[in-house]
């Protein structure tokens, strides 16, 4: 049993309750790929610990916050590897790796400040921690829903550590505020999650030689995407809108959570996936 103070570990995983039979083709391509992402956060400390530099005590968060994510990395990968054995989840790491790099020289937030960055590490927790929900709420495999419950958990306490540290900073105007958040959610569509997902579904052979972004990153989002419930949209929103400094319950976040329904509404009727259909 894990203690209420000690973070978790994969031992506190029953992993002897895996139902392979119960998990679809479309969920562990996606899991795989989270898990590549998710593992690849090592990157995202070094960025931190640059753009944070004068901030030792910023840093040190970073550094916890950035083994949890690892962590996040192996337990999933590790769930992926039990569902299908032909899975190595180092050697597909390996291949992420050398095919997408964030900007680890940077000295300065690309987001153009610290706390336009903290502004963006939030809006980043709100969509992990929604996304977990879902996929725990999707999963008939109580294995996975005991990881996604795990990290769900800790995408939401990143996001609270994250606007505790944002609070420190000096605030930005509105409008700034509503700019980096759409341009940090626009980005997901970007080459990370595409070379992820070709990482870790394409055959060896094929990595880094057939690589087409729109179709890896679309394929992908429409999987994720596919896999929302209302409630889990409504609460990223409530997140985001809260960390800007909106009002969470206010014209703006219903708007929001509508318009962001109906774009996931339409990419489910493109890309149906079932939570009974066989693996193979
Ligand atoms: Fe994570
Ligand atoms: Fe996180």
């Amino acid at each position: 049993m894990m203690s209420k103070t000690k973070h978790w570990t994969l031992d506190d995983i029953d992993w002897s309750v895996l139902k392979p039979d119960l998990v679809t083709a479309e969920l562990l391509s996606a899991v795989k790929t989270a898990a590549l992402v998710e593992a690849n956060s090592a990157d995202y400390v070094v960025y931190l610990n640059n753009v944070f530099k004068d901030d030792p005590e910023f840093c040190a968060v970073a550094d916890r916050w950035g083994d949890e994510e690892i962590q996040h990395g192996e337990a999933l990968g590790h769930w992926a590897e039990l569902v299908d054995p032909s899975f190595n989840f180092k050697e597909r790491l390996a291949h992420f790796r050398r095919l997408y790099q964030i900007p680890l020289e940077a000295e300065v937030s690309v987001r153009g400040s610290q706390a336009g960055e903290l502004l963006a590490r939030c809006v980043v927790e709100s969509g992990t921690c929604s996304y977990y929900a879902a996929l725990r709420d999707f999963s008939e495999d109580p294995v996975l829903r005991q990881i996604c419950t795990f990290i769900s958990r800790d995408e939401s306490r990143h996001y609270r550590l994250f606007k505790l540290h944002a609070e420190r900073y000096q605030k930005l105007n509105l409008m700034k505020r509503i700019k980096i958040a759409i341009g940090r959610v626009a980005e997901t569509s970007d080459d990370e999650l595409g070379y992820a997902w070709h990482a870790a579904t394409a055959r060896l052979e094929d990595i880094g030689v057939n690589y087409n972004r729109e179709e890896c990153a679309g394929t992908y989002n429409r999987i994720a995407t596919s896999m929302y419930k209302r409630v889990h949209i409504d609460s990223a929103v409530h997140m985001v809108i809260t960390a800007i400094g909106l009002k969470a319950r206010g014209i703006a976040s219903k708007v929001l959570s509508n318009v962001i329904w109906r774009v996931f509404q339409a990419k489910k009727k493109s890309y149906p996936v079932s939570a009974s259909s066989p693996l193979s």
